[in-house]
């Protein structure tokens, strides 16, 4: 049996997650290697309902502290239904957001506190952690003319604007200095040039 490999995506809005997922996924396909794509917040039938209150635009009354459990309510759900049997069972799993997006958002960006989120992030995982994670590093400028270009109406996180999509994307680089299995990776390139780079660092894990 293969062993499971656990890679999560991460990135501001409009970094290019979606893409190099899809790449990703292409790429398994052709080697014939079994994967589960889930994302966060949902994934789960009680995910899923947790997004739609998260992402609401109508719910911007919202409290910080409430939105951050209600994101680690979802993950508890997913780990536990989804990630850890399929990791368990051999398969790749791949995730877009999972628990540095709480650390670069709620942890930094909505300033609730670097350590209550890793000991949150350990309770909803019981401690299952990714082996890799991409970090899609790209200026707020470009993220945001690539989301203007896709037509979409913004969610509640994205009205923050464009002040706090800066603060997420410090977030996520002192993320990156604190936890080693995180590979930043220039998202301010051609979609081909940045998934040479997910797939080598994917090849050497298998
Ligand atoms: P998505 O649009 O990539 O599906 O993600 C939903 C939004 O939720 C996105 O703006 C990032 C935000 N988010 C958090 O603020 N904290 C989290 O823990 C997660 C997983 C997502």
């Amino acid at each position: 049996m293969d062993n499971g490999l656990f890679i999560t995506f991460e990135g501001i809005d409009g970094c290019g997650k979606s893409t190099q997922i899809k790449l990703l996924t292409g790429y398994l396909d052709e080697k014939g290697r079994d994967y589960l794509l889930v994302r966060e917040p949902g994934g789960t039938v009680i995910g899923e309902k947790i997004r739609s209150i998260l992402l609401d635009k109508e719910n911007y009354e919202m409290s910080p502290a409430a939105e951050l459990l209600l994101f680690e309510a979802a993950r508890a759900q997913i780990v536990e239904e989804k990630i850890r049997p399929a990791v368990e069972a051999g398969k790749v799993v791949i995730c877009d957001r999972f628990y540095d997006s709480t650390f670069a958002y709620q942890g930094v960006a909505r300033d609730l506190g670097e350590d209550v989120v890793i000991s949150l992030n350990d309770i909803a995982t019981s401690g299952l952690a990714p082996d890799i994670t991409f970090l899609l590093d790209l200026s707020v400028k470009d993220a945001f003319a690539r989301r203007q270009g896709r037509g979409e109406a913004d969610d509640r996180m994205e009205l923050l604007g464009l002040e706090f999509q800066e603060k997420v994307r410090n977030g996520y680089l002192k993320a990156a200095d604190k936890f080693g299995r995180i590979k930043v990776v220039d998202a301010c390139r051609t979609p081909e040039e940045i998934f040479a780079d997910i797939k080598a660092a994917v090849e050497e894990r298998f």
